[in-house]
Parts: structure tokens; C-alpha cells; sequence
């Protein structure tokens, strides 16, 4: 998949505003990877709770690693916890906080973004490791 492009806006000087997708297109219970620098696989990943939009720099902190085992695979089957498959951290799905596993106390990196006339949105610097 293309990566989606940066869209003009109002935003900070500097800061890339890019447009992941619908917000009807990231369903209540369901998380989404993105690809927000083509980088060939997703760096991020969003998922809805509630009316909340809640996105994650797609990086365990216990190694470093991707969290999810196939594409969009984030959440565990209730929805209310991310895990990472490589080695079974379970992280608040509300805080990224691990609370189970290797990394416990640690937590995911949450990205500034949010919803705006029906879209989802992320913000970041240009230096942001995200987007490289
Ligand atoms: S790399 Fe995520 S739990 Fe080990």
C-alpha cells in the first residue's frame, strides 16, 4: 500500500500532519498498522476506544521489535490490551503501559494526532523516528 501523504494544514512549522485514514475506515475494537514514511512496513499503528482515537509508535520496549504478528494484528481478543507477540507483553490498550511481561512499567510511545472532519490525523516533527 502507498503510504498516505502529507497533507497541508494547519499544523506547527515543521511538524508533518499526515492523513491515515477514514476515521469510519478503524472500527470500535479494532486496531490498524500504518506506514506513515513508506518505509515498507507499519511504524504505527491507531486503534478506537470509545470515541477516542489512540495511536502508538509500533515498537515493543522490551526489544524493539514490531508488536503484532500479521497485518493489524495488535489487540488481544477482548480488545482491551495491545500485545506483542514476541515474547507476550501485554500493554493497556487506554495508556500503553505494560502491564504483564517482560517490560513491565514501561510503556509504548503514544503519538500526538487525532480525528478532524472525519479523518484521522498524526502530527510529528520531521525528526520524529517514526517517520524514517
Ligand atoms: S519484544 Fe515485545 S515482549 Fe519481548
Amino acid at each position: 500500500m502507498a503510504p498516505p501523504s502529507p497533507t497541508p494544514g494547519a499544523h506547527a512549522p515543521g511538524e508533518a500532519r499526515i492523513r491515515l485514514c477514514r476515521t469510519d475506515e478503524l472500527l470500535p475494537g479494532q486496531a490498524r498498522g500504518f506506514d506513515p514514511a513508506g518505509s515498507g512496513r507499519d511504524t504505527i499503528f491507531a486503534l478506537r476506544r470509545g470515541d477516542a482515537v489512540l495511536i502508538y509508535h509500533n515498537h515493543c520496549p522490551h526489544q524493539g521489535v514490531p508488536l503484532e504478528y500479521r497485518k493489524d494484528r495488535f489487540l488481544s481478543a477482548d480488545g482491551q490490551r495491545i500485545l506483542c507477540y514476541a515474547h507476550g507483553a501485554h500493554f493497556d490498550a487506554d495508556t500503553g503501559v505494560c502491564i504483564e511481561g517482560p517490560c513491565r512499567g514501561q510503556s509504548l510511545l503514544a503519538l500526538p494526532g487525532g480525528v478532524e472532519h472525519g479523518w484521522l490525523w498524526l502530527n510529528l516533527p520531521p525528526t520524529s523516528p517514526v517517520l524514517r
